[in-house]
């Protein structure tokens, strides 16, 4: 069985192509609206606020499509914080959770974001902006984030719980923040755990127990805990044989335990979620073109126009992606054949079939038979792809990115970059001159 288009036709593709030219992002604003309900409809015992993970993918059309269905904002910097709020987000939408605070805190972030804090560290360094005086109207109720000491991802390198994870507060030094947080007089409204992307439902289950019992601890110390945030991390099948959370089942699963913690504490807990993959990873396609292929004793290789420099994830963690071949004019005697997929750039790593799992090892992938020039699509690609590549590497200019509405219009959504963009902070010292 050969991979098929998601929410483009063959048509589009070559329209797309023609007008924009390739490598070009396409993203979906009807899956993105269909995936932001199916995420507001989770259950619930006490409410529901989802956040979008905007690492996922920054673009300000998609975090205003999200708002507009009603999404807050996870953000993973300072400068992704100011990014939400250029694209029209209000502040009080934004939590902040980041691996390192912002230089500026005290003079731009406080008592407008939220700002979740994630090692003994931040709860310092936020404390002492406060140390002194004179702080008028201070919020004194923080998010902390925990690591639970269990963590679940779709590789190991996204699994970020667990004693060979970085983030959030180690559950062992659970007690010293919370002395901390005393020594402050700061008071605990919300809960954060964020255990991995790609995660085992199973395990992202348990966490929700395990966190319940911090939230409790919590209580019993007086703190006015509202929210328990669970993170993102929900598993979404982007090639055929993939599976996908069933955000019902698991809503349910916590729902119910959420009760019981009323039942127990007299707190009604709100539930947080911050998907990211979810929301986006199937609303974006990538089209590409073919420019070579070449053969050796033991594969044919299709060369494309793209690569690392716009999807990172094969080459970084084995990720698969659906590859879809589309002629550049209509064929009707297709047959298949199988292709190792690569990349433009000079890097024998850059690759788009790499075997599951393993970025070393190159695989083959059954494509509809094809020749130089025609298209190829790569699907799945609306998460982590755009954001996280290697933009830039071998002088290879940002691709461009267009938004298809509910009505079937382009609208295009990043414009190429240019080498002259690329070549722009540059600067050659006068002696060299
Ligand atoms: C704190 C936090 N929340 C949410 C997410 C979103 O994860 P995903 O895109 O897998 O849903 C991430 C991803 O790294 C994260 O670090």
């Amino acid at each position: 069985m050969i991979d098929e288009l998601r929410f483009l036709t063959d048509d589009d593709v070559r329209y797309i192509a023609e007008e924009s030219g390739t490598p070009v992002f396409i993203y979906s604003q009807r899956t993105l609206e269909e995936q932001a309900q199916k995420a507001l409809e989770m259950p619930n015992a006490f409410g529901l606020t989802v956040r979008y993970a905007m690492k996922a993918n920054p673009n300000a059309s998609i975090l205003k499509i999200l708002d507009m269905q009603g999404l807050h904002i996870d953000a993973s910097s300072g400068f992704e914080v100011e990014r939400a709020v250029k694209a029209g987000i209000s502040p009080e939408k934004i939590l902040l959770t980041s691996q390192q605070l912002p230089d500026n805190l005290y003079e731009d972030f406080l008592n407008k974001v939220d700002i979740n804090l994630t090692s003994l560290e931040q709860i310092r360094k936020y404390g002492n902006c406060f140390s002194g005086t004179d702080v008028f109207g201070r919020d004194n109720k923080i998010s902390i984030r925990v690591n639970p000491g269990l963590g679940s991802g779709g590789t190991n390198r996204t699994n970020v719980g667990g004693p060979s994870s970085s983030f959030g507060i180690w559950y062992e030094n659970f007690e010293d923040a919370l002395s901390l947080i005393q020594d402050y007089e700061f008071d605990v409204k919300r809960l954060h755990t964020h255990i991995g992307s790609g995660s085992d439902h199973k395990v992202w289950e348990k966490v929700a127990l395990m966190s319940l019992e911090h939230a409790k601890r919590l209580v019993e110390l007086g703190h006015p805990l509202e929210i328990l945030n669970l993170g993102g991390g929900y598993k979404v099948g982007r090639m055929a044989d993939e599976e996908s959370i069933n955000l019902e089942e698991s809503g349910n699963m916590v729902k119910k335990a959420f009760e019981r913690f009323y039942d127990e504490t007299g707190v009604k807990l709100r539930l947080e979620i911050e998907p990211g993959t979810f929301l986006v990873a199937n609303a974006g396609s990538l089209v590409t073109r073919i420019n070579d292929i070449v053969k050796t004793s033991d594969y044919t290789f299709v060369k494309t126009d793209t690569g690392m420099t716009e999807v990172t994830r094969p080459s970084l963690y084995g990720a698969q992606h659906p590859l879809v071949v589309v002629p550049k004019e209509k064929r009707f005697d297709r047959f298949t054949k199988d292709y190792v997929v690569v990349g433009h750039c000079c890097e024998s790593g850059d690759i788009l079939t790499p075997e599951k799992g393993n970025p070393e090892k190159l695989n083959t992938r059954t494509l509809g038979e094809t020749k130089i020039g025609d298209l190829l699509v790569v699907e799945g690609v609306g998460a982590y792809c755009s954001s996280m590549s290697t933009k830039n590497y071998n002088s290879f200019p940002e691709a461009a990115e267009v938004l298809i509405d509910k009505n079937n219009v382009a609208h295009i959504v990043r414009k190429r970059q240019t080498l002259k963009q690329i070549l722009e902070n540059e600067v050659v010292p006068l002696f060299l001159s």
